[in-house]
């Protein structure tokens, strides 16, 4: 009776078809149907639509379900991603073992849904939710077979990423290889399976991002994630599912999905949220994981955290310090922190608090959901290998615990004020750790009664003071204007700490052959620069200033020590100083690859440097002046950056020199105005050159300069250009705009160079030369936004000094005092007539 009413039905459809051939009007293939190439399958409310498609440029033909109802096709899941048809001869059908399966005309098979259970009478059917099943024709909610359980890479709500424990089912994203291609690409995502489960996103093989352990509300690096008026989610861990879903709250009314895209706005590829918008006619952008620098798994490695608000974002936790302090400071972090006082782990171990964290890396971890946190705590201290516990339940007062053995990695700091983000991570230290911490927290108590007695003190005091001078009329107090700290280095009795050598004038005059011809390097704006070699081989470089440049000998001195406290990867360093006689010289390591203007300037030398290379150099630059405005105990503005300024060691790294030089030159300059410009043409920022302001910002102009003419290997100043009187600011911003910022690229490195980072060099490099300094982005985000892919830079604006070769308004200057005026790269020094 049955197979009566079907054959009846069946063959009702296939006149059906036949004569309708673009379309099944209904949502499902029975045995005796087919779809063709051509022919879709919708349904039945007509949200998702089931066909073949091509995609991009590609012709390959794939079987895959898209929105029937957004105009922008967006295919959500694909059959045959790994085996494509080359023609329309395909078909997709039911088989006799009762799979579905696609063949051409040939019969030869091109993807089945293979599953292991099948059953008569099955029939396909594409439901609202856009999951394409396969089941028995009697039974409704039985699947077979069904898309949902092999995701490609979109999730769409109330589909399940992650594990069946009882069937092994391991459900994973994995992006398109290209948007021509639907082939699984770099990134997949799914469920990592350890003691606390959590979310991993992984480029190849390597862990990319992950979200940190299901904490029974969200997820710990999530916090921001909570059940809103559009979808709310969850997370199974159970002895049947380990897996995240999500829903919709209010079916119908939105279209809601989560991609994971290899091509997502600036590269690094991640997981997107969109919803349709039907406003804009396009699918917006709700939500991109990883958000920030500190999502980078590991960045900061071991026993460290990762904070967007501090500079630089990587910090040791408390009672931890760097494992190895040189990396650590040229912003190397992979290796880590260490204990500043190791564990013996004897009774004396205890746990330090922190709170608002994302919790490391759950890889090594034990759970055990019904022990509360003083048996964790208990637990932990028995076994020398546990690092640090914490209840694997927030919600309530908190229940259940996770133990950690091994290093901690990929923590990072969430705010702690809103009360809802972050965990609390208590992690093992030694005792006298955490006593030390008691007394500094004691201590500051102190401090803080010492400081309130203090200021009532001198409130009381300026209160007398003011009665006094007003009764007496009497001249005003000074104040001493030296900061504590230089106070502190200046202390003489300190000198013989430093490694600042003072070489006598005999030893420099025999290093440099009594400053012959034939061993001077160059000339700089300060001085003729020589090369010498001690006698016991070491080669220096030897900068010998200008005679009537500087002021007292005392200053200078200052100053040089001040500069040798500086240490960097990409500084150049400062060996010692000589005065005596009259002169007065800085000694240097010597760099045997000369300077960056010597490469990048020159036809033939400029091959030498592809584009890795310049790459690095451009990274190393922007550290050593991150470390100068930032990360050095003094915050030193360069004020003259440029190429022949950078120079290079053996391995091609660079290393910045002169830095300070300017501050020497008097000790009036270190305010935020000047009355005397010292730069170069051509990397001076317009703040600077005509009002004589300075800022690290005007350093992030010169560094911009630098950056575009090192990948289009053309000088700024003395660019020339057929069609237009622009100079290299003002061409790269037209082309820029024009859409043609790919010509930009020096054709002598256009083999070697990845586009996707020269075109992000010329992006920063925009942001750092706009007219408007404020908008020029700081030293730190121009790191971050260099080594990360995922960074979303903003639009640059107008670059500043880019139409005149040189500004209008530096004409009315009242004097300039050109060092020399011949060469457009020697620093100059403008006397301005304020
Ligand atoms: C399809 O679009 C129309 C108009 O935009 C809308 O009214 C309808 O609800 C949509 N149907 C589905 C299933 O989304
Ligand atoms: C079917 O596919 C096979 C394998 O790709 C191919 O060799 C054959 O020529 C195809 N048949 C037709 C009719 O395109
Ligand atoms: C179907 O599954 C079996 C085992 O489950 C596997 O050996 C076979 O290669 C699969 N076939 C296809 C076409 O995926
Ligand atoms: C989420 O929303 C769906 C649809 O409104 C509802 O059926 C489900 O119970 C909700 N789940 C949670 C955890 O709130
Ligand atoms: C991937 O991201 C890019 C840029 O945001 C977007 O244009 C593209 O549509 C996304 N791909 C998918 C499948 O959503
Ligand atoms: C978890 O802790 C409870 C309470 O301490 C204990 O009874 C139970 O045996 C523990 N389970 C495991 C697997 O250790
Ligand atoms: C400590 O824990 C580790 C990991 O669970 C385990 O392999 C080891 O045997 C434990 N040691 C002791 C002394 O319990």
């Amino acid at each position: 009776m049955a197979n009566f009413d079907s054959l009846v039905y069946c063959s009702i459809l296939l006149c059906f078809c036949s004569t309708f051939a673009e379309s099944i009007a209904v949502n499902t293939i029975t045995r005796s149907q087919f779809l063709r190439d051509g022919q879709t399958l919708v349904s039945r409310l007509g949200s998702f639509e089931l066909g073949f498609f091509s995609s991009g440029k590609s012709r390959n033909r794939y079987v895959g379900i898209w929105y029937k109802n957004i105009t922008v096709q967006t295919r959500v899941w694909v059959a045959n991603r790994k085996n494509p048809l080359i023609d329309s001869s395909g078909v997709l059908r039911i088989d006799v073992r009762g799979n579905l399966i696609l063949v051409n005309q040939t019969n030869n098979l091109f993807w089945s849904s293979n599953s292991s259970r099948t059953a008569g009478n099955p029939v396909v059917q594409l439901l609202d939710s856009g999951n394409l099943v396969l089941r028995s024709n009697f039974e409704e909610e039985d699947f077979l077979w069904q898309s949902f359980d092999y995701p490609s890479d979109t999730l769409l709500p109330g589909m399940k990423l992650g594990w069946n424990l009882k069937t092994r089912l391991d459900r994973r994203l994995s992006s398109w290889k290209s948007p021509d291609d639907p082939s699984p690409g770099d990134l997949t995502c799914g469920i990592e399976l350890h003691g606390y489960p959590e979310t991993v996103i992984w480029k190849g093989t390597e862990e990319y991002f992950r979200s940190g352990p299901w904490n029974g509300l969200r997820y710990s690096g999530g916090p921001e994630m909570v059940t809103n008026s559009v979808f709310n989610f969850t997370f199974m861990d159970n002895a049947d599912e380990v897996c995240y879903m999500y829903q919709l709250s209010d079916k119908g009314s939105i279209q809601l999905r989560l991609v994971l895209n290899q091509s997502s706005s600036s590269n690094g590829g991640g997981l997107q949220r969109f919803t349709w918008n039907d406003r804009i006619s396009d699918w917006q952008l709700f939500a991109q994981l990883p958000r920030d620098y500190c999502d980078n798994y590991g960045l900061c490695g071991a026993y460290s955290n990762c904070d967007m608000n501090q500079s630089p974002v990587c910090q040791c936790l408390e009672g931890f310090k760097p494992k190895s302090p040189a990396n650590w400071k040229s912003l190397d972090w992979s290796g880590g922190c260490v204990h500043k006082i190791p564990l013996d782990c004897r009774e004396g171990d205890g746990f330090m608090k922190f709170s608002g964290l994302k919790l490391p890396d759950t890889r090594w971890t034990w759970v055990n959901r019904s022990m509360d946190l003083k048996e964790c705590k208990v637990k932990c201290l028995k076994n020398c290998s546990c690092t640090a516990y914490a209840n694997a339940d927030v919600r309530g007062s908190g229940s259940g615990c996770v133990l950690w053995f091994g290093d901690l990695i990929d923590i990072r700091q969430f705010l702690i004020s809103s009360g809802t983000s972050g965990q609390d991570l208590f992690i093992r230290v030694d005792s006298s750790e955490l006593a030390a911490q008691r007394d500094s927290k004691r201590k500051g108590k102190l401090k803080a009664a010492i400081a309130a007695t203090l200021v009532m003190g001198i409130l009381l005091l300026s209160c007398s003071v003011w009665y006094l001078r007003k009764w007496k009329n009497k001249t005003k107090l000074e104040g001493n204007k030296m900061n504590n700290e230089e106070q502190d280095i200046v202390d003489k009795s300190k000198m013989d700490d430093l490694e600042l050598h003072a070489f006598d004038l005999a030893t420099i005059s025999m290093a440099t052959d009594n400053f012959s011809v034939s061993n001077k390097l160059g000339k700089g704006g300060f001085g003729p620069v020589y090369k010498g070699e001690l006698s016991n081989g070491q080669e220096i470089a030897v900068k010998r200033l200008s005679k009537n440049s500087f002021q007292g000998l005392d200053e200078f001195k200052n100053e040089v020590i001040l500069i040798s406290k500086l240490q960097h990867r990409n500084l150049v360093k400062v060996l010692g100083f000589c005065i005596e006689g009259g002169e007065t010289m800085l000694i240097y390591e010597y760099m045997e690859n000369k300077s960056l203007d010597h490469y990048i300037f020159n036809e033939k030398r400029s091959t030498l440097l592809d584009w890795e290379k310049r790459f690095n150099i451009v990274f190393g630059i922007a550290r050593g002046l991150l470390y100068l405005h930032h990360d050095s105990r003094l915050r030193i503005i360069h004020r003259d950056l440029k190429a022949s300024n950078i120079l290079l060691d053996s391995s091609m790294e660079p290393k910045i020199s002169d830095f300070g030089i300017a501050r020497i030159f008097g000790g009036d300059q270190i305010e935020a105005e000047t009355n005397k410009v010292v730069g170069t043409y051509g990397y001076m920022s317009p703040e600077y050159a005509i009002e004589g302001l300075f800022s690290v910002k005007s350093d992030v102009f010169s560094f911009g300069v630098l950056v575009l003419e090192m990948v289009c290997g053309k000088r700024n100043r003395g660019f020339y250009h057929p069609e237009h009187q622009l100079n290299l600011l003002g061409h790269a911003w037209k082309f820029w705009n024009d859409g043609k910022t790919s010509e930009l690229i020096d054709p002598l490195m256009r083999d070697s160079c990845v586009a996707s980072e020269v075109l992000r060099c010329i992006h920063v490099g925009l942001l750092c030369v706009q007219q408007q300094m404020e908008i020029r982005p700081t030293m730190s985000s121009v790191v971050f936004m260099l080594g990360s892919e995922s960074a979303v830079l903003p639009d640059p604006q107008q670059p500043g000094f880019f139409t005149e070769r040189f500004p209008t308004k530096a004409s009315s200057f009242s004097s300039m005092q050109h060092s020399c005026s011949s060469s457009n790269s020697v620093t100059v020094t403008l006397l301005t007539g304020r």
